[in-house]
């Protein structure tokens, strides 16, 4: 019976590892009879190509030898894709900006249930250029100035919340707070209760987004796709009660559910609902991750805390203790602060790389990309090369006294698919970290180094730390 299950399981399990390995080699041959050669590297397993090396270790560790061994462009074989990195800054360029046409955005079909087909990251061409003039004129500087008072009252609140000292998971929470910014960036202001639901089932679709996709009723991804239709719901519910205010003025919501997505044909309010869902996505994980890699590093690095602090206090001190609010202008004049910003996103990237897919066989510096293979520049080799960024590895924000080298520096990624995004997480760290030091004392518990992949990096275990109040007499230098 032992020896009969073995040879099921051979049967059902290996047999069709093998026939599909055998199919992509013999795909992968026909492509490389092209008077170009393939880069180097190696492909793997059949199939499942590297994908367990990749997993079974720290990814950055897995790019980096790569990089070693390879150079700067080498193939593999990743989640049954065969697949090109590419570790220079002149190659991302390449694929993002210059020769963007001959490489489309691509995600599995899953996640692309989940978000929605109409929004912006999966499009090329007219439809991707309408919806973006939309959605970057909604992040726009004149558009995010005006949310300076509602982003700072969320910062605000967010801290109260964790005063007294018990611990607290700093990743969790700073998601409420780049959920609340996603939501004011899209909607303006919400009632309570309707922001509390659309958080509730939004809460449930984030939690399948990378589990199994499944459509039995009860697992995460079944429990996705339901929240996501209650999502939906809600936002046409939105949309009715403010189609009176649009003969007036438009916004995001109105730009969308007016805009036509020629391939589907699709209604304007389905158009709104997956690109809202896409917006709080890019919004949510990215920026809670980079603030609480902000944290750590400002914990790790005594000197440079005290300095932010001088910085903030001074602005804080102008506001007659805290009493006035924030200005834009005062948000534009944090340079040390900015710094830290900046290198908090090379040294963690976050984004440490992202993925295209070859409309065509490309040829670049003399390689060949066969069409259908996958296209991942490597952000995050770009942002640790010490040719670009002098020891990569050590938190120094003065090297962005000087701006970096051309196409070096790209955690807000590169092109026409680049973050639009990127000012408003930008302006709310910066309000984050002016209330933080000017208020607050904290400290790290638990182990100080590690990284968990959420899929974003975070500090392990979401970076626990308890949070105490300083007396405002503390707080101006008094005692
Ligand atoms: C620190 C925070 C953030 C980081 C590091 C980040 C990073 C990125 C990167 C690297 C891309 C390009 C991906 C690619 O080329 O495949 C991107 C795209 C995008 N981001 Fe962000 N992002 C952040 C915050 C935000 C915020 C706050 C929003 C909106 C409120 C946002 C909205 C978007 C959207 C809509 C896209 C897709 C653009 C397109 O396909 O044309 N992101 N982001």
């Amino acid at each position: 019976m032992d020896n009969m299950g073995s040879v099921v399981i051979y049967i059902l399990v290996f047999v069709p590892i093998l026939i599909l390995g055998y199919l992509t080699m013999v795909k992968h041959k026909r492509k490389s009879q092209s008077s170009a050669k393939l880069p180097p590297g190696s492909m793997g397993w059949p199939y499942i190509g590297e994908t367990l090396d990749l997993y079974s270790q720290n990814p950055n560790v897995f790019f980096a030898t790569k990089q070693k061994s390879y150079g700067e462009i080498f193939k593999t074989h990743l989640l049954g894709c065969p697949s090109v990195m590419l570790a220079s800054p002149e190659a991302a360029k390449f694929v993002l900006v210059s020769q963007a046409h001959l490489f489309k955005p691509t995600y599995p079909k899953s996640k692309e249930r989940l978000i929605g087909p109409s929004a912006l990251f999966f499009h090329q061409g007219d439809y991707h250029t309408s919806l973006r003039k939309l959605v970057q004129g909604s992040l726009s500087l004149d558009a995010i100035r005006n949310l300076v008072p509602d982003i700072e009252a969320s910062a605000i609140s967010l801290l109260d919340s964790w005063d007294g000292g018990r611990v607290i998971d700093t990743f969790h929470e700073m998601k409420k707070l780049s959920f609340d910014v996603g939501i004011l960036a899209i909607f303006g202001r919400l009632d309570a209760d309707i922001k509390e639901e659309l958080k509730k089932n939004y809460r449930i679709i984030d939690k399948g987004y990378n589990s199994f996709p499944t459509n039995i009723p009860g697992t995460k991804y079944y429990n996705a796709v339901s929240a996501r239709k209650r999502l939906s719901k809600i936002v046409s519910e939105i949309i009715r009660e403010r189609k009176e205010k649009w003969s007036v003025e438009k916004d995001l919501l109105g730009g969308l559910v007016n805009l036509k997505d020629e391939t589907r044909a699709l209604p304007g309010e389905d158009i709104a609902t997956d690109n809202i869902i896409g917006m709080l996505f890019a919004a949510q994980d990215t920026t809670a991750s980079t603030l609480t890699w902000i944290l750590k590093y400002l914990s790790d690095n005594p000197k440079l805390l005290e300095a932010v602090k001088a910085e903030q206090n001074a602005i804080y001190e102008s506001n007659e203790g805290g009493k006035l609010p924030l200005t834009w202008s005062q948000t534009r004049n944090m340079p040390l602060t900015h710094r830290v910003v900046l290198e908090t996103m090379r040294m963690a990237t976050i984004i440490s790389f992202t993925f295209r897919e070859a409309v065509t066989d490309v040829e670049y510096k003399g390689y060949l990309i066969p069409k259908g293979w996958k296209v991942m520049p490597l952000f995050r080799n770009i942002h640790h090369n010490p040719e670009f960024f002098r020891e990569p590895q050590k938190f120094d924000p003065s090297r962005f006294e000087v701006a970096p080298k051309p196409n070096t520096f790209m955690p807000f990624g590169n092109g026409v698919h680049s973050c639009p995004g990127n000012e408003l997480a930008k302006l709310e760290m910066l309000i984050f970290v002016h209330h933080l030091v000017t208020k607050f004392r904290w400290k790290v518990v638990g182990p100080q180094n590690g990284i968990q992949y959420s899929p974003f990096p975070v500090p392990k275990n979401g970076l626990p730390a308890s949070f105490w109040k300083e007396p405002s007499s503390k707080r101006l230098g008094c005692e």
